[in-house]
């Protein structure tokens, strides 16, 4: 090559670069979130077409694992010109909530894909803040079958499909393999354990757990509740906490919440709590996500690496029980880039960007095929447990309503003063039956 030609060849590479730039920077100028605003974009438009690079907004909760960025580079390297923007949300998913309200209610295009907690789409797609998948979803041929049906079935409403689900949660139960023998199998054992082995190997605490006044109290509620076989709602949707069932529930939680093994604290203890003592060495015991297990064995952070696994959670007299959480993905009813977010929903929901979830982050998949993976058997051997998917199936969903937030909040509100003494279990399940039984019929 003569030296005018790579003269030629540099200029070239060199105004391609620049041009690359522009692209980005327009994205990234308006927030990744407008296409036709301007001129200058609209000439783009009609220059480079469909490839044009596009900034979408991915809106999520507090990740601690290295998952979410994995995914994001994974999928940009696949589609280099879809560019994916974070905006981290708060880790408490009721406040997480509360702001997307906002912005969706005024109609805000600012972001495009969201993470949705499994108790949303009913309220997000009746408030009409979501885009309706089931056209991508037929589109590009997605088997929604391949799914576990609960998870399908949250971001279900009026007949449609209003999120993809990403990840499952179920409540488990964290232990000790340089302290624990044979974990707990009831929660009474669990208290005469926590009991005897807290101290051992440097640890404060028997037990960690989420008490504080917060849509994470529902969930671990739902699971002493269940585990005394009580129920919130039945299958009719008739009101029915206040049983004999509920109330032992409650004086078991009272009584675990009471004791000396748990922090002084624990009634401000959300899942980020519980974490980070977790990974210090300071309980034996803990009630957390599946994601805890990526956060127990990361060198960086943790110092109990290789000393953790994961059971079920310890059973009442009804048996074992675990409430169903887990995040979907949605799109902005008001994204201006509704293709390119639905190209990273199907990504990051389809079986790579779960892989990588569950891989880095710990996620339990919500695609069944992945439990045979072998990779993904490794994050626990709870993942690599047929019981396991056993667990995730017949977890104990929260009411579906469009009206969830109500119930939830009376929820917290009752349970929290049984917890602080301000009244007994029994008054507790009456005022939740009375209160959600008037929010009910409203
Ligand atoms: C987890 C669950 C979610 C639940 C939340 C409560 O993020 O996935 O469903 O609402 O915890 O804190």
């Amino acid at each position: 090559m003569n030296f005018k030609r790579l003269f030629m060849l540099f200029v070239l590479v060199i105004s391609l670069g620049v041009f690359l730039a522009a692209c980005n920077n327009e994205g990234e100028e308006t927030g990744g979130s407008s296409g036709g605003e301007g001129s200058e974009t609209e000439g783009n438009t009609e220059e480079a077409a469909e490839d044009e690079p596009v900034t979408i907004v991915y809106a999520r909760g507090v990740d601690t694992t290295p998952a979410t960025d994995a995914v994001i580079a994974a999928f940009e390297e696949a589609h280099p010109n879809i560019k994916v923007e974070q905006r981290e949300m708060p880790a408490d998913t009721g406040q997480s909530h509360d702001q997307y309200v906002t912005a969706f209610s005024s109609q805000s295009t600012e972001i495009d894909v969201f993470n949705a907690d499994v108790i949303w789409p009913a309220e997000f797609a009746q408030a009409n803040y979501a885009l309706e998948l089931d056209r991508f979803i037929e589109q590009d041929g997605i088997d929604m079958e391949a799914y576990f049906p609960g998870t399908v079935a949250a971001g279900k409403f009026n007949g449609r499909q209003w999120a993809m689900p990403q990840f499952t949660d179920a409540g488990v139960f964290y232990y000790r393999t340089d302290i624990v023998e044979e974990p707990p199998t009831t929660w009474d054992e669990l208290i005469s354990q926590a009991q005897e082995l807290q101290g051992q190997e440097g640890t404060e605490f028997g037990y960690l757990m989420q008490a504080a006044q917060y849509e994470g109290l529902i969930t671990n509620a739902i699971e002493y509740i269940a585990s005394y076989g009580g129920q919130v709602v039945d299958e009719n949707n008739e009101v029915v906490v206040n049983s004999p069932e509920t109330i032992k529930a409650i004086e078991k939680m009272q009584e675990v919440v009471g004791s000396d093994f748990v922090p002084d604290n624990i009634l401000n203890f959300m899942e980020t709590e519980t974490e980070n003592a977790w990974i210090e060495g300071k309980a034996v015991f803990a009630r957390n996500w599946p994601y805890m297990m990526s956060s127990s064995n990361d060198e960086e952070r943790s110092s109990i690496v290789d000393n953790v696994e994961m059971a079920m959670l310890p059973a009442g007299d009804e048996g074992s029980a675990a409430a169903l959480g887990g995040w979907m993905t949605m799109i902005n009813r008001y994204s201006e880039h509704p293709e390119a977010a639905w190209e990273f929903v199907k990504f990051i929901s389809g079986p790579e960007g779960q892989k990588i979830s569950a891989v880095e982050g710990g996620r339990a998949p919500t695609l069944v095929e992945l439990y045979d993976d072998p990779e993904v058997q490794e994050v626990s051997s709870l993942f690599a447990n047929p019981e396991f998917r056993e667990v995730l199936q017949t977890a104990v969903p929260r009411p579906v309503t469009p009206i969830y937030p109500e119930i939830s909040d009376i929820m917290q509100i009752e349970l929290s003063k049984a917890l602080t003494g301000e009244q007994t279990a029994e008054e507790a399940a009456a005022n939740m039956q009375e209160k959600m039984e008037a929010a009910m019929a409203e």
